[in-house]
This record gives C-alpha cells, sequence and structure tokens, in this order.
C-alpha cells in the first residue's frame, strides 16, 4: 500500500517535471524571427511599457535594467513617446496600461508627460504603475495621483534588514521600519496599492518570512505579490555569493505558509498575487499584465508583446532603439510565431494562474479541438490533482495553486534565459556616438 502511494507520488513528481519543461517551451526565442510590424486587432488590448533605468541595481534581479543617467532618460521618454505615438497612428486601442522596470519614476516629470500623452491617445481605464520605496515622497505621489495612476506598485522584498542589506537595497531604498512607515503614510491614496516581496532567499527564515506576512497585514496593503525567488545564469553567480544557495524543497514550506497567514483577509487572485478581500479597496486586479488579457503590446526596449499568437520582442540595446525610433520604426526586433498547441498551452498556462480558463473563452478562441489536442495536459493536471473541471471553467485547486506557482516562475525563468542571451548580442555592438552606450546595457543588468 505505502510501496504503491511511493509510486504515485514518484510518477506525479516526473510528471510535473516534463510539464515545468514543456511550459518554458512556450517563451523559447531560439527561432525567433525578423519581424513584421504588428497588425493592429480589432479590439482594444493592453499597453506594456517598459523604463529600464533604476538608481541601483540588484544583484537578484534579471529584469532589463540599467544604471540610471539622466540625460539618457530624458532621451529614452522621449523615444518612448514617439514610438507610443507611431502605434496610436496605426490605428492600435489600449485600455489598460502598465509601466513597469527597472524603475519607471526616476524621471517623475518625464514619467507624467508620457503617461499624459497615452491619455490623450486613449480613453484608459487602468493605468499601473512600479516604483521604489524611495519614490514615495509627495512631489511624485501627488504627480502620480494627477496623471490617473490607479494602482501603484511598490517594490519592498522583504521588511527584513539583514536581507535587504544582502540584496544591497537597504542603502538606496531604505530599511524595513522607514518602508512601513511610508507604506502606512499613502494608505487609501490609490484605489490599489500592491506591495512586491520575495520569498525563498537563502538567507530568508520562516521567522522572517513570517515577519514580512505580519507586516503586510498591519500595514492592510490593498494587493501584495509574493514571487518566489527566480534565477538567471547571469544572476545566479552573484545571488550565491550575496545571498547563498537556497535548500531545495523550501519552497513548498514557504508558499503554504504565505496562504495560510495570508487568508482569509487577502483572497488570491493569481497565483501568487493576494487582494485584500474588504470592501472599498478598488477594483480586483491581477499583478502580471500577460494575465489580463488576451494581446498586450509593448513599447521601449527590453518589451515583449503578444498579438495574435505571436510574441514579440524589441531590442534590449538602448541604442538599437533610439535608431529604430527615428528611423519611423517600432522598436521590434524578434518574433516568434506560436502554433496552434503552443498558443493553446500559453492560454492554458496564463488563464489559470489567474485561477480560471472559462470554458466560454475555450470556444471562443479554439471551439472544441481545444479538448483534445490539449488532452495529455489536461489529463496530467487533472491526475497530479491540480486542476478541477467546473461546469463554466477549468479551475485551480489548492494544490493547483502550488504547481502554478512553480510552473510560471520555470516560465520567466525561460524569459531570464532569453533576456540574457539579447544581453550578449549588445555586448556584441560597436560603440555608438549617440550617448546612450549600448554596453551599459549588458553592464547594467548584470550580464558580465
Ligand atoms: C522588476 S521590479 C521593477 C520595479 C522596481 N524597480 C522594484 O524593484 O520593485 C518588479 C519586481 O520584480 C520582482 N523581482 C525582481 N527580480 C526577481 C527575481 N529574481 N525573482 C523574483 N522576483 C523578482 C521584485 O519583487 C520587484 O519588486
Ligand atoms: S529589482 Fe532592483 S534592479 Fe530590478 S528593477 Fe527593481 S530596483 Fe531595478
Amino acid at each position: 500500500m505505502t510501496e504503491s502511494r511511493g509510486g504515485a507520488t514518484w510518477f506525479k513528481a516526473q510528471l510535473m517535471r516534463t510539464l515545468r519543461r514543456e511550459f518554458a517551451l512556450v517563451m523559447r526565442f531560439d527561432a525567433a524571427v525578423p519581424a513584421a510590424p504588428i497588425a493592429a486587432p480589432s479590439a482594444a488590448c493592453q499597453l506594456y511599457v517598459h523604463v529600464p533605468f533604476c538608481e541601483s541595481l540588484c544583484p537578484f534581479c534579471s529584469f532589463h535594467r540599467v544604471q540610471y543617467r539622466e540625460e539618457k532618460s530624458r532621451v529614452y521618454f522621449e523615444m518612448l513617446r514617439r514610438e507610443i505615438r507611431l502605434y496610436r497612428d496605426r490605428g492600435f486601442t489600449f485600455g489598460d496600461v502598465y509601466v513597469g522596470g527597472g524603475t519607471p519614476t526616476v524621471n517623475p516629470r518625464e514619467l507624467i508627460e508620457t503617461l499624459r500623452l497615452i491619455r490623450s491617445c486613449w480613453p484608459i481605464r487602468t493605468l499601473s504603475v512600479e516604483t521604489n520605496p524611495n519614490h514615495l515622497r509627495p512631489q511624485v505621489l501627488d504627480a502620480l495621483q494627477g496623471a490617473g495612476v490607479n494602482r501603484l506598485s511598490v517594490g519592498v522584498q522583504s521588511f527584513d534588514d539583514t536581507l535587504l542589506r544582502a540584496m544591497r537595497r537597504y542603502e538606496p531604498y531604505g530599511g524595513g521600519a522607514q518602508i512601513a512607515a511610508r507604506l502606512a503614510a499613502i494608505r487609501g491614496r490609490f484605489p490599489t496599492l500592491n506591495v512586491d516581496m520575495i520569498f525563498n532567499f537563502a538567507a530568508q527564515s520562516l521567522q522572517s518570512l513570517e515577519r514580512d506576512l505580519a507586516m503586510v497585514r498591519e500595514l492592510e496593503v490593498s494587493q501584495v505579490s509574493f514571487y518566489p525567488l527566480m534565477t538567471a545564469a547571469s544572476t545566479s553567480r552573484r545571488m550565491e555569493k550575496q545571498l547563498g544557495v537556497a535548500e531545495p524543497g523550501r519552497e513548498f514550506e514557504f508558499y503554504g505558509r504565505i496562504l495560510e497567514r495570508l487568508r482569509p483577509d487577502y483572497q488570491p487572485s493569481s497565483a501568487w498575487c493576494f487582494s485584500r478581500a474588504a470592501p472599498g479597496v478598488g477594483p480586483r486586479r491581477i499583478d502580471e499584465y500577460v494575465t489580463q488579457q488576451d494581446d498586450y503590446v509593448g513599447v521601449g526596449s527590453g518589451a515583449f508583446s503578444y498579438v495574435g499568437g505571436r510574441m514579440y520582442s524589441t531590442t534590449f540595446s538602448l541604442n538599437r532603439y533610439r535608431e529604430r525610433i527615428e528611423a519611423g520604426e517600432s522598436g521590434i526586433t524578434g518574433c516568434k510565431v506560436l502554433t496552434l498547441r503552443q498558443r493553446m498551452r500559453y492560454d492554458f498556462l496564463v488563464r489559470l494562474f489567474g485561477l480560471s480558463l472559462p470554458h466560454a473563452f475555450i470556444a471562443a478562441k479554439y471551439g472544441r479541438s481545444f479538448w483534445w489536442r490539449m488532452a495529455p495536459e489536461l489529463a496530467a493536471m487533472r491526475l497530479i490533482g491540480a486542476t478541477r473541471c467546473d461546469t463554466d471553467a477549468i479551475r485551480l485547486t489548492e494544490r493547483g495553486m502550488y504547481c502554478w506557482m512553480v510552473l510560471m516562475s520555470e516560465f520567466f525563468t525561460a524569459v531570464n534565459a532569453f533576456r540574457d542571451q539579447m544581453r550578449l548580442h549588445i555586448r556584441a555592438e560597436a560603440p555608438h556616438p549617440v550617448g546612450m552606450d549600448p554596453g551599459q546595457a549588458a553592464r547594467g543588468a548584470g550580464a558580465k
């Protein structure tokens, strides 16, 4: 009996390993081809705006980010606005905007001008901006509110000073008590105030995580995103040096503790994002822009788009970005055409990350063929106990939330591998006279 149960557990673990590998393949850009311009979809889609500058570069971060220089950021924002106008002139319609980074608020004046432009082009419903705790100053906050930002996302990572020092965030972005005071001071100012946290740092103990969870609850922020620490080849060495090597298997225990401590006050809106279940906290929002809508367009350097079953990437070189924009082109330099099966897998992964995949969505987009083409994945997830099929939708179970946290982190690790690859290309570029040194992106982003 015990042996057969052990065998079943082993089989499910193998199955999960295969699924992790298979789903990560969707984000492999090995076959990326030069891209034709994106054709405007008939419906409104989401706009993602990437601002790659940061005042200080965290050793664990594998996003596209470079050291902030005011002059460079001014040129960059000007290019961004030109690219936004280009999409307007090509007939695109956007309803929801997510400005991420890097740190979008490094140059508030330029950011606000860009947000105003976006609002003048389209009737925007939701406007989400990422920031860091040191920017929670009255002047910046007033400007963001004035520009109609309705979701502010603050990168906290942890309130533990020892961890913040190891992450090299204590000096530039403030200590735990200071961050908590700043967050408490802005309670209720934005319809959604999200804080980004990370769990599973090697140097993080369960007690430290408990204290972080208690602080989040005490602050009553309207939303919290708890990311599992994700790796990239370019960051792993530095991360191990600064933060140590995490013991395998802790992720499960940590994630369980997060679910346990956040509920019932906070309810999951995705596998790693939790919204405060209280009246008057604003619309229910999801952290990752990819879960909310079918198609999204990314502008700026190092941004992704997904439109009509094609995945696009803009150039990671700030110089090449400027050259392309000045030539009247978008920043897009790579494209991957997803097969029908890959598109189904992408929707399966991303929608269920947001907890449910409605049957009506499947029927409208793929018809009945979804059920037989995706039969192996559907059966595997049911067998693992990750999903259940209700009359109106496929939904994640409690166990499924953990599985999806793992699958999504694998998916983003594949994105990180692609970012590393793109940064290597930049290092091969010749120096350029325009003042946006191409090597800067590679050095700044930790590709060395
Ligand atoms: C890319 S940053 C941009 C916003 C801002 N600069 C900040 O630090 O929050 C957004 C969030 O991504 C998360 N993040 C960055 N690197 C990560 C990693 N290696 N693993 C998991 N989450 C990560 C952090 O929680 C961070 O707050
Ligand atoms: S996590 Fe650090 S390096 Fe990454 S975008 Fe935020 S501030 Fe910049």
